[in-house]
């Protein structure tokens, strides 16, 4: 799935991502065991061309919609949020996101492209459900979505195997203001 046009906040745009012309800090950053410590992708490092075949077929996939985050004032790069798979039986999706430049976390783009992607989600796109899911460690993922106006729905105890330790599934979620049929 693609945008027709770009989201836009206060310092964020979010935009498709052209398979065939990846910003090569994508591969690099996907690869980095320290962005990826809370996220399933650690245990496969991947190749610029899985990483093509990936985005290209998310770009075409009617259920999910990928999108890098850049900053508004010069376009840089900064990661990825993506909404999907969308379950439109049910109206709802997952979300997930990493803001690939560690030196730019704690600064709020995280929140600031969550709350952007869901008033999309929730808005235009007709969802009523977004969910979140996170390892009880990754704290920053926890207070971004909380900051973004999502609730905690629950805990999954012991779902994760982390560095030898145990980590419960921490899920979190936003509701559409109201119910339509
Ligand atoms: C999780 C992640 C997306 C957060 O991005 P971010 O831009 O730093 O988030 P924000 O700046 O919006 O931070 C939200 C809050 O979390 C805090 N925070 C961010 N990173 C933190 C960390 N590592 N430890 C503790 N608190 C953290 C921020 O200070 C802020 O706190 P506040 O509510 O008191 O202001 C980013 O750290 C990341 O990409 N991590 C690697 C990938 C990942 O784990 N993705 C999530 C998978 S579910």
């Amino acid at each position: 799935m693609r945008l027709k046009s770009p989201l836009i906040s206060a310092r964020l745009i979010l935009d498709n991502l052209d398979a065939t012309a990846l910003p090569p800090q994508y591969l690099a950053w996907i690869n980095d065991r320290e962005i990826t410590r809370y996220m399933e992708i650690r245990f496969h490092t991947q190749t610029a061309g899985e990483l093509t075949d990936f985005v290209a077929n998310m770009n075409e996939s009617g259920d999910n919609l990928l999108l890098g985050i850049f900053l508004k004032q010069d376009r840089r790069y900064i990661g990825n949020v993506k909404l999907g798979p969308i379950i439109a039986p049910h109206r709802r999706a997952d979300m997930g996101l990493f803001i690939g430049d560690d030196a730019l976390w704690g600064k709020g783009y995280a929140t600031e492209a969550i709350e952007l992607l869901t008033a999309h989600a929730l808005g235009p796109l007709g969802l009523h459900r977004v969910t979140a899911g996170m390892y009880t460690g990754n704290v920053g993922s926890y207070r971004a979505f909380l900051r973004a106006g999502y609730t905690e729905d629950g805990r999954l105890r012991e779902y994760w195997l982390s560095d030898g330790h145990w980590q419960d599934e921490i899920v979190l979620c936003k509701l559409a203001g109201a119910t339509r049929e």
